[in-house]
């Protein structure tokens, strides 16, 4: 693939932020960190001439998702478990993503040498998983899925497993979805070791508002996470981001973080109602996750007529199966909210 597709592939919602703008192009929640996690980030600084021991952490997440910790591997972010997956299974011949999806798994798999079959999903951007080839052995995708916000069933997700597949499930925004009956995470295969070929990855960036600090992981069998670690950089997280790894894989962290998927929620239907205030904005598919991608005629205008009115959204032509029509936007406050569907009247020309 050329120069080009790698361009686009490696846009992100942080290349749409500015001094004095609305930032709804980054799916970071905008909020202070509690005590409980800003406390031990803190004090690690008093440790940092020693190198990092990740022990701790390790057995921290592991105990949260009732894993041993030898299925546990800490990454620099869920970003960097993507190279790592595309260089130990360099072997992998025939590698698909399942896109609308987000663009660094293709990137990492194009930057490792391989050669990507892309399965685009049609609207409402569902997984069909009779569409992925019977012979993809090294299958990615999002759950919930970035863009789109949707969020597939468990059981299409472990229907894709087969002996000799590696099946990579992106759950970086996992913590923000909650069930019919309000249960947190109810599509989340992090605690399955039945599925063979498993990786499941989360982010700490997102909720816990860490994206600078990187941190995340990859679950998987412990024979799959000793391939990975095997091609991971030396002392690949830094000991505050153990420390924030710790912190947020404790009882006190998951409470909150379904708390926080409540409040989302609540923040996401004021979002959705007040869009329906506008005929010629479509919401592309069932959001379920922050944020909510948007079908607009004439959208990759409307972003830029929006971000002179202060508000920066995500452009999705770069996403592959969308096109100039689409953008995202972060779920904010109803405040935020409330001013950005005004901004959005204005910029639609009438
Ligand atoms: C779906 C998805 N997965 C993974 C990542 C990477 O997250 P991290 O900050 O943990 O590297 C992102 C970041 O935007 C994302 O949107």
């Amino acid at each position: 693939m050329g120069t080009v597709v790698r361009v686009l592939l490696g846009h992100h919602g942080d290349a749409e932020v500015g001094p004095g703008l609305v930032d709804l192009a980054v799916n970071v929640r905008q909020a202070p960190l509690p005590p409980w996690l800003s406390d031990p980030v803190t004090a690690s600084l008093s440790t940092l001439a020693a190198y990092p021991d990740g022990a701790t952490a390790r057995a921290a997440v592991a105990a949260r998702h009732g894993l041993p910790p030898s299925s546990v591997l800490l990454t620099a972010g869920a970003a960097q478990a993507f190279v790592l997956i595309a260089q130990a299974f360099r072997a992998a011949t025939h590698p698909v993503v399942v896109h609308p999806q987000f663009t660094e798994p293709e990137a990492a798999l194009l930057a490792a040498g391989h050669r990507v079959t892309r399965v685009l999903l049609p609207p409402p951007y569902t997984l069909d998983p009779t569409l992925v080839p019977p012979s993809a052995d090294l299958v990615f995708v999002g759950n919930p899925t970035n863009p789109t916000s949707v969020l597939h069933p468990s059981s299409a997700l472990a229907d894709m497993a087969r002996p000799g597949r590696i099946l990579v499930v992106d759950e970086a925004f996992a913590d923000t979805t909650l069930g019919p009956s309000g249960e947190p995470e109810p599509e989340s295969l992090a605690h399955r070791t039945d599925v063979p070929g498993l990786i499941v990855l989360r982010s700490l960036t997102k909720t816990w508002a860490l994206a600078g600090l990187r941190i995340g992981y990859a679950l998987a069998a412990p024979d799959v996470i000793a391939r990975l670690a095997a091609v991971q950089p030396l002392w690949p997280v830094s000991t505050p981001a153990l420390a924030a790894a710790a912190a947020c894989a404790t009882p006190v962290a998951v409470a909150a973080e379904a708390e926080i998927a409540h409040s989302l929620a609540a923040d996401r239907a004021h979002l959705v109602s007040r869009l329906a205030e506008i005929p010629t904005v479509t919401i592309a598919a069932v959001p379920q996750s922050s944020f909510v991608l948007l079908q607009i005629p004439g959208a990759d205008k409307i972003r830029l007529t929006l971000r002179a009115a202060g508000f920066a959204t995500r452009r999705g032509d770069t996403f592959p199966g969308l096109g100039p029509d689409f953008i995202r936007i972060a779920v904010r406050d109803p405040a935020t909210t409330d001013a950005f569907v005004e901004a959005l009247k204005a910029a639609i020309p009438g």
